[in-house]
């Protein structure tokens, strides 16, 4: 029998508990052993609910239990989660999390620890919830080089977005009622500013290129500047807008950003819907695959957690293969970086070609202002051309 302790009983939390639970004939068959929950840590009371007789307050009681093998941490945020995730390492348990902020920032310092010590520190969920995407990477695409990673990674963006193209609305208004229905935190910073979705494409990039990603160093764009109107371009020219946290490797050249992005009907990710996230991986040899499914929720991150949680009781007293080195991998800067854009403005059809030479006007019917889709070009080009022509709005494309 393995002891397990959970580090937080949240949502996803109870989740684990209950997956535990209700699944635990097949977690224990495919463990190999039966999976017992010894202890679950929350600062809080839980009067009835089924955690009750396991239920503890102080993290040394499970820190200090030798029984305890693998700890399971779904508290969220930095601290004290990396002072209990790296103690537990260092005391020779293994760590499952779902905690991307955790993982983007200490990853491959935890990594080593529980290497040095033939332990684990896994960590499925952190990335698109229930999708199996960070094993994928780390242990099944191991005969290519991956080029790129593109995904839609945030559900709740990908929820107003969704609502904004169906309804028309625009996004002050879809926000709020993506809060109201619980979709969308209330403070939802993070979510639609791109802070969650940078954090997971520098997890995913690290894996890739087996280096330190720094997700602050990530050209990071969200979703509040996105208008009703742009969507009436985007739907002039069969297309549709999505957050997309974006990753190329090209040899030692590594370009990441997050950004809404124009894509085309027919573009792998143009039918992403809702809370759903998808996420695209290139490699040399395979080609593209993609990776669609739930990226957040109860149930569908728990089950990513507690696949961690089988993994770690199937290699005990070995650590599984996780290449991520501290060694910074440095990027690209942006300004370089080349695209198309869709620029909404007020001048004049002959001014826009003055400055933007090869254009390709749209008619989105939107009153006193008129919309154009340039050539390509760098960041630092179109940034300098639109500062002479005076633009309402730009977006990205990915065709
Ligand atoms: N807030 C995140 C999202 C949760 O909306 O995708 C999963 O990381």
């Amino acid at each position: 029998m393995i002891k397990v302790a959970i580090l937080g009983y949240g949502t996803v939390g109870s989740g684990v508990f209950q997956i535990i639970k209700e699944n635990n004939d097949i977690v224990n068959k495919k463990s190999g052993e039966e999976i017992d929950i010894k202890y679950v840590l929350d600062l809080r009371e839980f009067p009835g609910d089924p955690c009750e007789d396991v239920l503890v307050h102080d993290y040394d009681v499970i820190l200090n239990d030798p029984e305890v093998e693998v700890v399971i941490e779904v508290m969220g945020g930095l601290h004290p989660a990396y002072e209990f995730v790296k103690s537990a390492l260092e005391a020779g348990k293994s760590v499952a999390t779902s905690n991307k902020e955790l993982v983007a920032k200490y990853g491959a310092e935890l990594i080593d620890i529980a290497i040095s010590h033939n332990r684990n520190f896994l960590f499925e969920a952190a990335v698109g919830g229930g999708i199996p995407i960070i094993r994928p990477i780390n242990m099944h695409i191991t005969a290519d080089r991956i080029q790129e990673i593109a995904g839609i990674m945030n559900g709740t963006t990908n929820y107003i977005l969704t609502k904004m193209e169906k309804e028309g609305a625009d996004f002050d208004s879809t926000l709020k009622q993506a809060q109201d229905l619980g979709y969308a935190e209330r403070n939802p910073e993070a979510d639609i500013e791109g802070f969650d979705a940078v954090r997971k494409i520098a997890i995913l990039t690290s894996l890739a290129t087996e280096k330190t990603v720094n997700f602050e160093e990530i050209y990071t764009e969200g979703i509040s500047e996105i208008t009703s109107d742009d969507f009436k371009y985007a739907k002039a020219m069969d297309m549709t807008i999505k957050l997309i946290a974006c990753s190329k490797m090209d040899g030692k050249r590594v370009t990441a950003f997050v950004a809404p992005m124009l894509l085309k009907e027919g573009h792998p990710l143009y039918p992403i819907q809702g809370v759903t996230n998808g996420i695209l991986v290139r490699g040399n040899m395979v080609g593209d695959i993609a990776f669609i499914g739930s990226g957040a929720g109860k149930l569908p991150t728990a089950s990513a957690v507690v696949s961690d949680v089988v993994d770690c009781v199937r290699h005990l007293n070995t650590s599984t293969t996780i290449q991520w080195s501290a060694d910074k991998q440095e990027l690209e800067d942006f300004s370089f970086s080349k695209k198309k854009f869709f620029v909404r403005t007020t001048a004049s059809k002959d001014k826009v070609r003055d400055v933007f030479k090869d254009v390709d006007f749209v008619d989105g019917g939107v009153d006193g202002e008129i919309g154009f889709v340039t050539s390509v070009m760098s960041e630092n080009d179109f940034k300098a051309k639109a500062g002479t022509l005076g633009i309402v709005s730009r977006i990205r494309l990915d065709d």
